[in-house]
This record gives C-alpha cells, structure tokens and sequence, in this order.
C-alpha cells in the first residue's frame, strides 16, 4: 500500500470528487483537487495539463466525460491519460462509470473500462445507479425547486445510490488493499420510484413538490426548449427511460462488499441534505 504520495481526484469539484477530496485530506493524505476550475489544473480536452496534475501521484480517482454534453471518445482520451499515467509512475487507478450496460444517446456509457483495464494499472471499477445527490446538487435540483419534476420514468422503480457511499469506496480501493481488480456495482438499499423520492423530499422540507411522468419525446422538448443541445436531450432521455423500462430496479452489494456496511437510504439521505442546507432556495 502507498500512502505518501499524492492522489489525483479528477472531476475534483463534482459531487462524488469533491467528497473524495474531503476525505482523503481528513484521513491525512494528500488529494489534488483536479478540474478545469478545480485547485489543480486538468482539461481532458487540454492534454498538456495533464503532465503537472499527474506529477509524483501514486493513484488516481477518473471521472471521465461520458454523460457531459461535449465530444468524447475514451478510446482516445482515457487511452492516453492512461499511458501517461503509467510513465509517470502512478499504480492504482479507480475508475467511474455506471452500472448500465444500454447505449444512451446512441453511446455506451461503459467505454472507458476496457481500457482501463488493460491500461497495466491496478484498477478498480465503481458501477453505481442513480445518484441521490441529483436531487439537490445535480440535474434534479431545478425542478424540485420549482415543485413540479417532469421525467419520462414512469413508475420505475430506482434504487438511488448516495455519493458519500461512492466516495467511501473510492476512498476504500485508491488508500487499503484488497480492492484491485474488483467491480463494485453500488446502490442504495431499496428501489423507489420518483413519486416516492420526490414525496419523501416533500415531507423533509415541507415544501411541495409533484411528480409527473411525461413521455420520451416531451422530456426532450422540455429539455431543448431551455437550451440543452437536443443529442445531450435524447441522452438524458434514454437514460431516464431504463429506469422507466425497469431495467435498473434491482439492487446490487457493492457498498456492502467494499464497506462491509450496509448503504445510505434515501430517506437518510434527504434528511441529511436538509440537515446541510439542502433546498433553500
Ligand atoms: N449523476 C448520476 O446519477 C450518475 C450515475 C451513475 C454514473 N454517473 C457518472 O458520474 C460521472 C460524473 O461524476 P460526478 O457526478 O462526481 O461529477 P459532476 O458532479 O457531474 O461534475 C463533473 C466534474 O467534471 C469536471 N469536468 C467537466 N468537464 C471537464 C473537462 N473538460 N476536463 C476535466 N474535468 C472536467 C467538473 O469540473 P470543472 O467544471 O471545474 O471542469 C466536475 O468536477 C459521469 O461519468 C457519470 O456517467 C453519474
């Protein structure tokens, strides 16, 4: 196990690097905070940043850029951070992607594994559902705030997964041993559907918010009509309708396999993000 040298977070100022960073540092290792904005500089479209955030680093946290609305292929680009990745010395790598194995927007959301697999690194694979932190850091947010969230899921039922428990892993297989070569599929402990998450953040806050189940084609139009690029609006959309299909329903162990605990609930969850400032606005 290395533990004296510097760990690389990308996607260090989003919701799963961000709690990454927080603790490692709290654990007393050194994370660089990685990100077109972040404390360190890294663009994947911007290779000669890589060089300096790769620096002295014994492992690395990737997110790569498969559900941002701009070109990306892996084949290229995670190909060749993780070239550089090796030459510089790093030896472990944790990669995230997502426990889907449907094409989204006509792409696969799972590309970037193969490579790193095979990249020589000692990896680990994190694969998890839908974020709870969605609700109130991410694509969600707006529409709770509004009290009405239009999706086209139906009554699918989802089994959200809470970014502290995908940090803890993290956390987990780029500091202990015992993580190398595993993929962890992580979800939260049950399958709900958005009328249940929505009325459970209802109930937390006090406010009032509904659930209402559009079709594919009317989520799109909600979506470009405020400006999101229609092939990022059909990506979305897709990914939305697997939970509608109810293709994501069942439940995994990963959180219990890594943590040997049990994963955060989406009623502790939205207590929580209360509890910290959550849906003020
Ligand atoms: N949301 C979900 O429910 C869900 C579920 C399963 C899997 N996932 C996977 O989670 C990943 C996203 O992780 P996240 O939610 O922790 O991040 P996030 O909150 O979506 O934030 C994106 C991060 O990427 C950085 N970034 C954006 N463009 C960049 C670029 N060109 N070069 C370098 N960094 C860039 C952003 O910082 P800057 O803006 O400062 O660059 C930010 O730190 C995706 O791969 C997605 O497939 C998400």
């Amino acid at each position: 196990m290395q533990t004296n040298k510097p760990i690389l977070v990308l996607g260090g100022t989003g919701k799963t690097g961000k709690r990454i960073v927080e603790r490692l540092r709290a654990r007393g290792f050194t994370a660089r905070a990685a990100s077109r904005n972040g404390e360190t500089t890294f663009d994947w479209h911007e290779e000669r940043t890589w060089d300096a955030a790769l620096a002295g680093v014994g492992a690395v946290y990737m997110v790569d850029l498969v559900d941002e609305a701009v070109e990306w292929n892996p084949e290229v680009s995670v190909r060749a951070f993780c070239e550089k990745a090796v030459a510089a010395g790093v030896e472990r790598l944790t990669l995230l992607q997502a426990r889907t194995d449907e094409e989204a927007g006509g792409k696969s959301l799972t590309g970037s594994e193969d490579i790193v697999r095979a990249s020589g690194l000692r990896w680990t694979i994190l694969r998890p559902t839908w974020f709870t932190q969605n609700f109130d850091e991410g694509v969600l947010l707006d529409g709770i705030l509004a009290g009405h969230l239009r999706l086209p899921a139906g009554d699918g039922l989802e089994p959200f997964v809470d970014c502290d428990d995908i940090a803890e892993v993290a956390v987990a297989s780029l500091t202990e041993d015992g993580h190398e070569g595993r993929i962890y599929e992580l979800t939260g402990p049950e399958a709900i559907t958005f009328g249940q998450a929505v009325a459970e953040i209802g109930r937390v806050t006090g406010r009032e918010v509904r659930y209402e189940a559009v079709t594919h084609e009317q989520y799109v139009d909600d979506l470009v009509s405020v400006g999101t690029p229609p092939d990022y609006a059909e990506l979305l959309a897709d990914l939305i309708g697997q939970i509608r299909k109810g293709k994501n329903a069942h439940l995994s162990d990963g959180v219990q396999r890594a943590l040997g605990r049990e994963p955060i609930s989406f009623a502790e969850y939205a207590k929580n993000a209360v509890a910290n400032g959550a849906w003020q606005a």
